[in-house]
């Protein structure tokens, strides 16, 4: 697990070598920093605060955007609730282990999204990932071949580090750590013996891989079957969001898809100008599916028949729901027009109808409900230990 120190320093020796500081000014969280959000932490226990965040209050509407959780689902997201609380029981032992519902189901959303247009799961790289609760999806899914993470913010990459050494152990591999330089100590004593030393290639390999924000290039010669930024887009700096965009067309796979639950706070560009921004990147959507769209008879005559047809138009979507793809896709020229991009609009791609359908009867739990479910799953672990 990374230690701030190490991703200072490692953050240093960036600044230090790059051609320019503008660069770096790219990828500074400003918005956060305005508003007050411990961008940069001292201790490790201070993420104990971000635990539950980003996210905040929005169980009831994920649960009406999925017509409620069916049984498995539900399992789903009692164990990983559990494995949070564990986690936090491990690496924060000054507070009380809290249940990061909201959080965590938006986690789960997010998860169905990206299991309906990739059932096969394969590589996925997700910007900014905020908690990086994805990672409690997807770290025991025998499917999973790469999932990379790319933030900017201290707090947050410290977090998402320390929840993935825990969930991925040995299979995650930080970028953040600057690797040392090959050992150059003299070998004349006598009394040590000489290290029985394993090479990386002997190792099994990685399955998570994080980035700091100064690695991106290396982004480019990755491929992805699945991209995702969620909450963001709108929020990226006018640099940042043509960096991220500029990798994505690169890595994504011929068939990839780029999914996106939220274009986030409207704080470097309106939603328009982040549709023309995706235009002119040449990522043509797929499935444009906006949040609080109060839909007025004049406005159905806008939805595509895909999208009535699949009954999203008497759907409420959480958050913003975006599906794009690049001009390998074989749906790119069916759907690549400025004027695609609006509410209402889905091509005929198979993958949207398993999106919102649920694996059995749902229902919807309450938080009691869960926080019980959570309690019961623990309670079977044994006994809690005498003070
Ligand atoms: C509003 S939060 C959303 C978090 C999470 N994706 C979610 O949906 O809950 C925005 C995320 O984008 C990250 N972010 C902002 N600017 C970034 C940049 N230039 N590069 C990488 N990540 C960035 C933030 O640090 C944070 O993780």
């Amino acid at each position: 697990m990374i230690e701030i120190q190490d991703y200072r320093a490692s953050e240093r020796m960036a600044r230090s070598i790059m051609p320019s500081w503008w660069l770096a000014v790219s990828h500074q969280v400003d918005i956060f920093a305005r508003i007050g959000f411990p961008v940069r932490i001292e201790s490790t226990h201070e993420v104990g605060q971000l635990i539950d965040t980003m996210q905040e209050n929005r169980y009831a509407r994920f649960l009406t955007e999925f017509g409620g959780l069916s049984d498995a689902e539900l399992q789903m997201l009692v164990r990983a609730l559990v494995q949070s609380v564990l986690f936090q029981r491990a690496h924060l032992p000054r507070r009380a282990p809290l249940v990061p519902l909201s959080t965590m189901t938006s986690a789960l959303a997010l998860y169905k999204k990206i299991a309906a247009v990739r059932p096969t799961i394969g590589s996925i790289l997700e910007v900014g990932p905020g908690c990086g609760y994805l990672s409690y999806f997807l770290a025991s899914n025998p499917l999973l071949r790469d999932y990379s993470q790319v933030e900017a913010c201290e707090s947050f990459y410290i977090l998402q580090s320390m929840i993935n050494s825990h969930l991925f152990g040995h299979r995650f591999r930080d970028f953040a750590i600057a690797a040392a330089p090959p050992d150059q100590t003299l070998r004349v004593r006598k009394d040590v013996e000489p290290p029985m030393l394993i090479d990386e290639p002997e190792l099994p390999a990685h399955n998570c891989h994080h980035f700091p924000w100064w690695t991106l290039a290396s982004l480019l010669d990755r491929k992805y079957d699945v991209v995702t930024s969620n909450a963001n887009l709108s929020e990226f700096s006018s640099e940042a969001l043509r960096d991220y965009l500029t990798i994505f067309v690169k890595a994504m796979k011929d068939d990839a898809v780029f999914v996106v639950q939220c274009t986030g706070f409207p704080g470097h560009a309106t939603l328009e100008q982040l549709f023309d921004t995706l235009h002119e990147f040449r990522l043509a959507p797929l499935l444009c599916a906006l949040a609080n769209e109060i839909v007025t008879p004049s406005m159905l005559s806008n939805f595509t028949p895909t999208y009535s047809s699949l009954g999203f138009d008497r759907r409420e979507f959480a958050l913003n729901t975006i599906l794009l793809v690049k001009d390998t896709h074989p749906l790119f020229y069916g759907a690549w027009e400025r004027r695609n991009y609006r509410h209402g609009f889905a091509v005929e791609f198979e993958p949207l109808q398993a999106m919102f359908r649920a694996d059995g009867p749902t229902r919807r739990p309450s938080r009691e409900e869960v926080l019980a479910l959570v309690k019961a799953e623990l309670g079977k672990m044994g006994p809690a230990t005498a003070p």
